[in-house]
């Protein structure tokens, strides 16, 4: 098995089905009373996380104490970071303390592959600025096989700030390999250039996004790092782009609606839709606690 797990883009199709057949022993195993597996006894994880994170920190914390590993959790805002120490200095001094794995999420696309180059212990990308999120994609992905019973010749729409998304883009990536059609939507302004070249299907208007689809997988705006006037306002954001259960009905009757949180309700989503029986955003959750240990369980042996 792979040492690292930095992107989707790099896995083939069989890596894919690997992780997600893995993921269902402990999906399983989750649901069971004894959710304490030995697998990872005497085995050290760090989760460096440079950006706000609550269901990607709590999943990955979850997953390697679930398998006995010990896990050590390190955020910027608490750490040496705010001193001005960078990126490399800190993982060489985590490095020195002898962990397995350093689970690491950053504002700056690429980290992840540097560390990778520069430290012995397995990295896991836990989110890399506008890059990837492959994880998340593994999750959603789970969710998808478990709902629908596959992946092979689905609609997925994917909705929303597709610009700033990672999730955008290992969806894509992931869906695609396994032989979904996947439509990215967007105003104009936070549609990527070249979204094409994901092999995706490129359109500018919701109901054209919806028609069809037996997945829609919506996406936070993400204020965060939009850089100038790329949104006219919130209110008109949410009447073009917004999920309801009107715009809903576009897609196909049995679709699932999911998200990879945080979710903005009234934004993006309204709350009937993000609450209704659709939504599969708690199942993406529950799902990503066993990706996470089978993605931490392979890397760890690697
Ligand atoms: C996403 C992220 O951080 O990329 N959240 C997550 O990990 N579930 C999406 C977001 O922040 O909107």
């Amino acid at each position: 098995m792979a040492r690292h797990l930095l992107g989707i883009e790099d896995l083939s199709p069989e890596q894919i089905v690997g992780y997600l057949d893995a993921a269902e022993r402990w999906f399983e195993f989750n649901r069971s009373g004894d959710r304490k597996a030995s697998v990872l006894r005497g085995k050290t994880i760090i989760n460096l996380f440079y950006e706000a994170s609550t269901r990607t920190r709590t999943s990955f914390e979850a997953a390697g104490k679930r398998l006995s590993a010990d896990v050590i959790n390190v955020s910027s805002s608490g750490s040496s970071v705010t001193k001005g120490e960078t990126l490399r200095d800190t993982a060489r001094n985590l490095q020195a303390m002898r962990p397995d794995v350093i689970v690491l999420r950053h504002q700056v696309s690429g980290a992840p592959h540097y560390l990778a180059r520069h430290l012995h212990c397995s990295i896991v990308n836990a989110g890399d600025g506008l890059h990837e999120h492959p994880t998340q994609g593994l999750l959603d992905a789970f969710t998808i096989r478990r709902m629908k019973g596959k992946i092979a010749g689905l609609t997925v729409a994917v909705i929303g700030d597709v610009q700033h998304s990672r999730v955008a883009r290992s969806d894509a990536h992931l869906l695609r390999k396994l032989g979904a059609h996947v439509r990215f939507c967007a105003p104009w302004t936070l549609m990527p250039k070249g979204a094409e070249a994901l092999g995706v299907e490129v359109v500018t208007n919701l109901d054209a996004a919806l028609e069809g689809a037996d997945v829609v997988i919506m996406l936070r705006i993400q204020r965060e790092r939009l850089v100038d006037a790329m949104l006219p306002s919130t209110r008109e954001y949410s009447r073009t782009f917004g999920l309801s259960q009107r715009t809903l009905a576009r897609a196909k009757k049995d679709a699932i609606v999911m998200h990879p949180g945080p979710m903005n309700r009234g934004v993006e989503i309204d709350d009937a839709v993000a609450d209704g029986i659709q939504s599969a955003v708690l199942d993406q959750v529950e799902a990503g606690v066993a990706v996470r240990m089978a993605v931490l369980e392979s890397v760890a042996a690697g």
